[in-house]
């Protein structure tokens, strides 16, 4: 059976851009990277992630890219096809487990707070955040754990059943129109914020690094939403790449996927911290920053309840252009592997995650705690600190040094186009990556 000559193939570029921009930019950008700049003390840890996200980020996102176009495969298909040693394959089913299981029945909550909120825009949640609660807003909703699950479960059914109707048309098109919307909403939340009295303090916060902030822990958080953010170690970049024509220049994909995803948290950072800072409010207070933060600066805006709408309407999108590539991971496993038909493998992955996630849901009204975090910080710890980190390393490694010369060949299509930085690269991918991500790693641990 010859899948390969009839593999599908992205309708263009722009297409494909789009859609690994559409997994990239998610929950990642606009709610994860800015709570994380507020409890690492602010632009130190700005620099420090871009830094990492340039030279490990785009150096991983490069190899994937090549893998998954190579083997015209996904992630445990891939190692299967091209590694000659099975001790490969080890990354391909780590990736499985991280992004297909462990990463998803998390977000999928968070991605339920953002119906939630959808909701609360059109009735009180603008009332509530205009005179300083809406904090006590999002504490009231998460101490209720049922209606927690509820969303989480209502996010992730959506999710299954655009996965369930087929990947192809339906996710290229809709990040093509999503994704601008997205970048324009956040400009306007950006104009009002800056505008705010107090403004300054925030930018100052977000944009002036004091260097003496930082820590190990700032650099592993940045490492690991660096990965996060570009949906690196478990994958996806791979899954998508198997879809890039012979004829696409690989750098050059990889940077604009890089820049959208850089430049969406980029502005989700210029639109929380000024407003944050002229409310008088705490950059430090972890996964909630986001959602109490910018319903403050809607409810001082003209037509705040449609633009608080607009604005988790997009989130919720964004949201759900990433999950389904997260749960594509775990499908294309179960069609590719088991024989199971597309439907019924949504469904099963579905049901599995949504279950998986439903700790973590509840951990967030402080009953559900593991060494000392909740459970919903411990899966996004060893999720992302951990466990892509590692994998990183492994696709480096592999493709690096067991795989050298079709990587090589891959990357210039084999031969018929140049990439100046390709020494640079090479050496990346063998040495510079995998030693960096483990010292960083070690010294976290
Ligand atoms: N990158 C997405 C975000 O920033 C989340 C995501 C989607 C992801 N697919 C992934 C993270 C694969 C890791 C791996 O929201």
């Amino acid at each position: 059976m010859s899948v390969s000559d009839k593999r599908e193939q992205w309708g263009s570029r722009v297409g494909f851009i789009l859609a690994a921009a559409g997994s990239a930019v998610g929950l990642g950008n606009i709610w994860r990277f800015p709570y994380l700049v507020g409890m690492n003390g602010g632009a130190a840890f700005v620099v420090v992630y871009v830094i990492l996200a340039v030279t490990v980020g785009l150096t991983v996102m490069l190899a994937e890219f090549c893998i998954g176009r190579a083997s015209q495969k996904g992630s445990v298909g891939a190692f299967k096809a091209l590694a000659q040693n099975k001790f490969w394959r080890v990354f391909g089913w780590l990736g499985l487990l991280i992004g297909g299981f462990v990463i998803l029945s998390y977000y999928g909550v968070i991605a339920g707070w953002t119906v939630k909120y959808m909701a609360g825009s059109l009735t009180g949640l603008m009332g509530r955040a205009a005179s300083g609660g809406g904090a006590d807003y999002l504490g009231a909703f998460l101490a209720d754990s049922k209606s927690v699950v509820a969303y989480q479960v209502t996010a992730m059914a959506l999710t299954v059943a655009i996965v369930a109707g087929g990947v192809g048309k339906g996710i290229e098109k809709s990040c093509k129109y999503l994704m601008p919307g997205l970048f324009i909403v956040l400009l306007i939340l950006i104009a009002r914020s800056l505008t705010l009295p107090g403004a300054e303090a925030g930018l100052a916060f977000y944009l002036k690094p004091d260097f003496s902030k930082l820590s190990g822990k700032v650099v592993i958080d940045a490492l690991g939403q660096g990965f996060f953010s570009l949906s690196l170690g478990m994958g996806i970049m791979i899954t998508y790449g198997s879809y890039i024509s012979k004829g696409e220049k690989l750098p050059k994909c990889a940077a604009f996927v890089f820049v959208l995803d850089t430049m969406a948290a980029f502005l989700a950072g210029l639109a929380i911290f000024p407003a944050l800072f002229a409310m008088g409010m705490e950059p430090s207070q972890g996964v909630g920053l986001t959602f109490v933060t910018l319903p403050g600066v809607f409810a001082q805006m003209p037509a705040g309840a449609f633009f608080s709408f607009l604005f988790f309407l997009l989130l919720f999108l964004a949201a759900m252009t990433s999950m389904m590539s997260l749960l594509e991971v775990a499908v294309t496993f179960f069609i590719d592997e088991f024989k199971m038909g597309r439907v019924k493998a949504a469904l099963a992955a579905g049901t599995a995650i949504t279950i998986l996630g439903i700790p973590s849901a509840c951990s967030l009204s402080g009953r559900l705690n593991v060494f000392g975090m909740s459970f919903f910080d411990f899966m996004d710890y060893i999720s992302n600190n951990i466990m892509m980190p590692i994998n990183a390393i492994g696709i480096c490694i592999f493709a690096g040094w067991a795989w050298t010369e079709s990587l090589q060949k891959e990357i210039t299509n084999s031969g018929l186009i140049q990439f100046r930085m390709q020494p640079l690269w090479v050496m990346a991918v063998k040495v510079l990556a995998p030693m960096a991500i483990a010292v960083i790693l070690a010294s976290g641990a």
